[in-house]
């Protein structure tokens, strides 16, 4: 009885932790075909992700980061080895269904911001709710919405040319929020931006965190890797520490400390 009924408690942790896992990835491995050689970027990585987790991945130049966000983001396929999303086994599917995954699960933000020139920030927000065929009005609401989280409510009307780097770079994270990903994924989104900028977007990363989304975030920086909950270095197409950060700042704090324009 008493094994029974620890085993029936032992199934309902386990179905609880399987519920809130996002991202499984298991013996993923990584080959590029360059002609005559083979890169072999990804070397037997596995990792578990839970809902709400706000993770920065850092590593030397060629350790298999961005490798490993593409396939996080369906951008491109593992060799061997699975990845599971939300539980569902996304390494078997072809194109479509990945597209399909991308347009309704993940958000994207990059180094460069990628916005269109001649759109408005209201615009270059509305793209992916556009492509994921949103009606015109629900599709308006969302993006001022976004726009709004990123606090850039009155930049609406700007065109990028219009605005500074760390304006452009939170459009970009405003157009990856507003099909409601349940992942954010981040390769380097303050590369191009100077320190007190970066700890502005690591300030939005983190507020969104706090509402429940997941974040997955490449770095070159310690620092900014510093304001996530959990810290993986890659080496040579492995994992070779995962660790919880422990005293995370708050990006919000830094920021009194730090000088502004105006000092
Ligand atoms: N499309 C590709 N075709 C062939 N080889 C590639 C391709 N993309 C990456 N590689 C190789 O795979 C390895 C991992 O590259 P990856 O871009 O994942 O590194 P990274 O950790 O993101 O580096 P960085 O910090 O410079 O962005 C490198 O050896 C790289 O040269
Ligand atoms: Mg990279």
């Amino acid at each position: 009885m008493g094994t029974n009924l620890q085993l029936k408690q032992f199934d309902a942790t386990r179905a609880a932790s399987a519920e809130s896992e996002v991202i499984r990835v298991e013996d993923a491995h990584k080959y590029y075909e360059l002609g005559e050689t083979r890169v072999h970027a990804l070397r037997g990585v596995s990792i578990e992700i839970c809902r709400g987790e706000f993770v920065a991945i850092m590593g030397a130049s060629g350790s298999g980061k961005s490798t490993f966000m593409n396939i996080l983001g369906c951008l491109d396929r593992l060799t061997s080895g699975r990845y599971l999303m939300e539980g569902i086994d996304v390494s078997k599917h072809g194109k479509n269904a990945l597209a399909l995954i991308r347009s309704e699960k993940l958000g994207f933000v990059f180094q460069g911001f990628n916005l269109l020139a001649r759109t408005t920030a209201l615009e270059n927000t509305e793209l992916p709710a556009l492509y994921a065929k949103i009606d015109k009005r629900e599709r308006r609401k969302r993006a001022t919405d976004a726009l709004a989280m990123v606090g850039l409510a009155e930049r609406a009307q700007h065109f990028p040319s219009q605005m500074s780097g760390g304006q452009q770079q939170r459009v970009a994270i405003a157009r990856a929020l507003v099909n409601r990903p349940s992942i954010l994924l981040a390769d380097e989104p303050t590369g191009n931006l100077d320190s007190r900028t970066s700890v502005e977007i690591m300030e939005i990363f983190q507020n969104l965190n706090d509402k429940g989304l997941t974040i997955v975030l490449v770095t070159h920086e310690h620092d900014i890797a510093q304001f996530a909950k959990r810290v993986l270095v890659f080496r040579d197409g492995k994992i070779r520490k995962d660790d919880p950060v422990v005293n995370r700042p708050r990006a919000n704090d830094v920021l009194k400390a730090l000088p502004t324009l105006e000092d």
